[in-house]
């Protein structure tokens, strides 16, 4: 079968779970203006502690609520005549009138997690209901491991179409030219499923030498496990050179830029105290936090063109990648 070969959308937002920030960066009383999947939007956590995420703009006059709101109990108080909303985007009182407030009112309000310590909105421009949970991630449950939270959070944000990042997954020609690698990867299997795809590459360690610092018994073939939940947030899985696990999500910003959120962890280095990751773990860490930067300057300058000319090795993917991919966007930017 021949298939044809697709482009990328011009439509910058897919739906999806998309990282938006770190629960450690949001206190109980504390009101953020953020912008995502172009829209202006206000996260706060109420008292109690449950953050929820909102459109910005109060429905009174049109104040932007993450600038200079309040948080009062568990609902958001507008700055300009404090009419106060709830968690749910309801009116729930206008301090200065007859009506105690106009219950028909309803702000668009994001389904919000907190997952293991990073901040998840769903996002879909039809405000369609999110078909999965985030699911269980078994070395975030054991104390065997770091935690993943402060030590290696870092967010970029850069000019940059989600889809060209997470289509890496398509494209191991890259690795030695940007990454400095002897030889490519090889993509073992490419599994493109409904809600997100799973993938294994095989990364040569030491090839051609009879011993390295990291392979002093001769070259390790190294399986790295890719699991990516809808199109953009992608978790990434080591066994060598040490055991590891890295979350990333893509969350578009606006028209052209993402914020590149990256956090991981690592196996706790046995005979070692602490939460901070030091040996292998660290390197590990100290290697991937630079890794993910060598792509950016393909990103930021380049165009996607209608019809990418693939090689034949690397055409298969990349066109079913394409083609499985558009199923995230609107029918009328197909
Ligand atoms: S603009 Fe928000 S209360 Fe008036
Ligand atoms: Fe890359």
């Amino acid at each position: 079968m021949t298939m044809s070969i697709r482009s990328i959308p011009e439509y910058r937002y897919p739906y999806g779970w998309f990282q938006i920030g770190w629960s450690h960066d949001l206190q109980p009383g504390e009101v953020k203006a953020l912008k995502y999947f172009g829209e202006d939007l206000v996260l706060w956590r109420g008292e109690s502690g449950e953050a929820f995420l909102q459109d910005a703009f109060c429905l009174h006059i049109g104040a932007h609520r993450g600038v200079q709101g309040n948080v009062v109990g568990e609902d958001l108080q507008c700055p300009v005549h404090g009419w106060l909303w709830n968690g749910e985007g309801r009116n729930v009182h206008i301090p200065f009138s007859r009506v105690d407030c106009l219950s028909g009112l309803q702000t668009r309000t994001y389904p919000l997690v907190e997952w293991y310590g990073m901040i998840m909105a769903w996002w879909h421009w039809d405000a369609v209901e999110p078909p999965f949970e985030l699911p269980e991630m078994p070395e975030l449950e054991s104390s065997e491991w770091y935690p993943m939270h402060p030590y290696s959070s870092v967010v970029h944000r850069i000019k940059a179409h989600p889809q060209n990042v997470v289509e890496n997954v398509c494209d191991p020609f890259h690795i030695p030219f940007v990454h400095g690698a002897k030889e490519p990867p090889r993509v073992e299997r490419l599994d493109l499923q409904p809600d997100g795809f799973d993938a294994e590459l095989v990364i040569p360690y030491g090839a051609g030498k009879k011993s390295t610092r990291l392979t002093p018994d001769g070259p390790v073939d190294a399986h790295v496990k890719l699991h990516n939940y809808c199109l953009a947030l992608g978790t990434l899985r080591w066994e060598f050179p040490y055991p590891t696990l890295q979350i990333s999500s893509m969350t578009p910003v606006d028209e052209e830029h993402l914020d590149y959120f990256f956090q991981q962890t690592s196996k706790r280095v046995p005979g070692t105290e602490g939460d901070e990751p030091v040996g292998m773990a660290l390197e590990m860490l100290k290697l991937q936090q630079a890794v993910i930067q060598q792509d950016f300057f393909l990103w930021v300058h380049m165009k996607n063109l209608p019809a990418p000319a693939f090689a034949p090795e690397e055409a298969e993917n990349y066109t079913a990648f394409r083609e499985w991919a558009w199923q995230f966007y609107p029918e009328e930017s197909h």
